[in-house]
């Protein structure tokens, strides 16, 4: 981030007072005075001082919503140099963000991310009971019978899942949910019968809503696929509280102030 803004938001001064500092040649970055306006530090590393004092970084924690696009992995930083969702959020401006939890790479919708550790910690505490809900496109329609299994907890090779709660989509929601996935398919109510699906698959498909407070690996696909239904595509529009509403894919915004208070009551308990 540049320097002044570092300056500022540290509460040493003004941006243009910390302008001021700089090219009065009072501000030195790793031992190195610094008068040049367009410089920039990395909060996290760089040493910086005024007039010889240590200046600490300071921020209130950050918290925000991404709309995830698929294509990208839930990790700040890739080896393997594949897109990774930092590249989608502004990191610079607030250093330490990190995603609380994670969706697969070509899964879209809700993802947050913090730079507030005890609130990440909180959400992602399975005893918190934060949930989560989803719209899957799935293989076939599943019976009522099947999913009756999957809402009373179905054994998966980690373990039996929670009762979680979940239904097919039919009219109305049918379309709304279209919408929300970004999908543009030919469909009748209740049933969508497809030539062609987006992952050039043929057949009859469903699309269904399941709600769930777990947060185990790849956890909806496993059990849709326990009930030989597997997902095709998946996108989450809810967190506790909070829902994407009209946030276009690939953009991220703050959570607002009561937004805010609703996370931290969750995990406070209150
Ligand atoms: N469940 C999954 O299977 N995948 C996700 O990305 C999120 C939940």
């Amino acid at each position: 981030m540049r320097l002044q803004r570092f300056l500022a938001r540290a509460g040493v001064a003004s941006r243009r007072g910390s302008e001021n500092l700089m090219t009065a040649g009072r501000v030195r970055v790793n031992g190195e005075v610094v008068t040049e306006l367009g410089s920039r530090v990395d909060p996290l590393t760089d040493e910086v001082r005024v007039d010889d004092i240590v200046v600490h970084y300071q921020d209130a924690p950050t918290t925000i919503m991404l709309h995830k696009p698929a294509g990208y992995v839930t990790t700040m930083s890739d080896p393997q140099g594949r897109h990774t969702v930092s590249e989608l959020v502004p990191r610079e401006q607030f250093p330490g963000l990190y995603p609380l939890g994670r969706l697969d790479t070509d899964t879209t919708g809700l993802l947050l991310f913090s730079t507030d550790g005890a609130l990440g910690n909180g959400l992602l505490h399975p005893s918190h009971h934060v949930d989560k809900s989803y719209l899957a496109l799935v293989e076939g329609t599943p019976t009522k019978a099947e999913l009756d299994k999957l809402r009373a907890g179905i054994m998966l090779d980690d373990g039996m899942t929670a009762p979680a709660s979940v239904e097919v989509l039919s009219g109305k929601d049918h379309s709304c949910a279209c919408r929300a996935m970004q999908l543009t398919l030919p469909f009748s109510p209740g049933k969508l019968r497809l030539l062609k699906t987006p992952a050039g698959r043929k057949g009859e498909m469903s699309l269904c809503r399941i709600s769930l407070h777990e947060g185990r690996n790849r956890q909806v696909k496993r059990m849709f696929g326990a009930i030989g239904h597997p997902v095709i595509a998946l996108h989450r529009d809810t967190f506790g509280p909070l829902s994407l509403g009209a946030l276009p894919q690939g953009s991220w915004r703050k959570l607002t102030d009561s937004e805010l208070d609703q996370l931290n009551k969750l995990v406070s308990g209150c």
